[in-house]
């Protein structure tokens, strides 16, 4: 069931059902949540299975600001202060230190916790209602099935995960590819997931240089969103140069069916049936549009989607994972 996010007493009643136990589908700056008090070892236990997701993949615990974060974390670095109070609100998940016996069964039984402080004003409004009723944080994977793509609009939460779950409408996430994620765990902090936050203006706010993941001997925490293959549509994904796809599609010729084209360039189309997409020329654009345009693709029934490889730059980087994960799922 969806409902109205922009109604303050909807926001209220959702409020009640976390703090009773309940999964809510939660809409966030970069894509939908499915929430469950953080603390609710039953509830955070339903999301796992609502999911399909392995309970050893830590899920990411949203909160209000960096007060509530010392409610779950504990040694937090001065580097991860200084990104929270600068980049909080916002889609920058913080990996730190777990306060011992908290949110253990969220944290996928890791010594550490995810913190993020998500900017959507009706993420905002149920996190500050939770708070009132005594639930200091949400835990709030994407709202996807485990593998799928992420929801970026209430309507394929649904999709993903049926209509028996409240899902609360904020619109279309903004920022449309999930948070970018520092592990700041080990001393110097790691990029574990590109996003919308970049590495360059991470290093200028933290004073200190990010590290390569493979350069730390401490063992990498398990994370699902760094699995070689995620974010797949039900269609294979294969990422070409703009020359390789023209060869493509004059090799296929009239007869090209069942095709998906996602390119910047303009390219000839020899054969009306393939399904076209533009994909914008600036990468914040292009993230904003990714999740939505495969789901399309899938809808329209294509059995190949040809995408061409993003631009090599700092910026694209959020989106070139996604799609590099996807292309490697298929
Ligand atoms: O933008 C986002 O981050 C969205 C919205 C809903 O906030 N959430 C999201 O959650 O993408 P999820 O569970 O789909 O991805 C979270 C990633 C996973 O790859 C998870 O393994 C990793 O964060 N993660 C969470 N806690 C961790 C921890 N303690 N150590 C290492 N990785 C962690
Ligand atoms: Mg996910």
């Amino acid at each position: 069931m969806i409902r109205d996010g922009n109604d303050p007493a909807e926001v209220q009643t959702a409020a009640r059902a976390l703090a009773a136990g309940e999964l809510l589908g939660l809409p966030t700056e970069t894509v939908y949540g499915l929430a469950a008090n953080a603390l609710d070892d039953a509830a955070v236990a339903a999301i796992f299975a609502a999911k399909g997701r392995p309970s050893d993949h830590p899920l990411i615990v949203h909160v209000c600001g960096p007060e509530q974060a010392e409610q779950f974390a504990s040694d937090i670095p001065v580097f991860a202060r200084r990104l929270m109070a600068h980049f909080w609100p916002g889609p920058l998940t913080l990996i730190v230190p777990r306060r011992p016996g908290v949110g253990a069964v969220a944290a996928g039984g890791q010594a550490s916790i995810g913190l993020r402080c998500p900017s959507h004003p009706v993420a905002q409004a149920v996190l500050a209602a939770c708070e009132h009723l005594g639930v200091p944080g949400l835990a709030a994977p994407s709202a996807n099935r485990f593998g799928r793509i992420s929801p970026t609009c209430a309507a394929h939460v649904v999709a993903e995960l049926g209509t028996a779950l409240r899902v609360l409408d904020g619109g279309p996430c903004p920022v449309g590819i999930e948070s970018t994620i520092i592990d700041c765990s080990r001393g110097a902090p790691v990029l574990l997931r590109p996003g919308h936050i970049l590495p360059a203006d991470i290093e200028a706010v933290a004073g200190i240089a990010l590290e390569a993941p493979d350069r730390l001997r401490a063992p990498q925490p398990r994370a699902s969103g760094t699995l070689e293959a995620h974010y797949a549509p039900s269609a294979p994904v294969r990422l070409m140069d703009a020359k390789a796809l023209q060869t493509g599609l004059d090799l296929l010729g009239p007869d090209a069916r069942h095709l998906a084209v996602y390119a910047r360039t303009v390219l000839r189309s020899p054969s009306e049936h393939v399904v076209w997409r533009r994909m914008p020329s600036d990468a914040v654009s292009a993230a904003q549009q990714l999740f939505a345009t495969l789901r399309h693709f899938d809808e329209r029934g294509v059995r190949l989607i040809w995408v061409e490889t993003p631009p090599v730059d700092p910026a694209w980087d959020g989106v070139r994972d996604r799609l590099c994960r996807a292309a490697a799922a298929s």
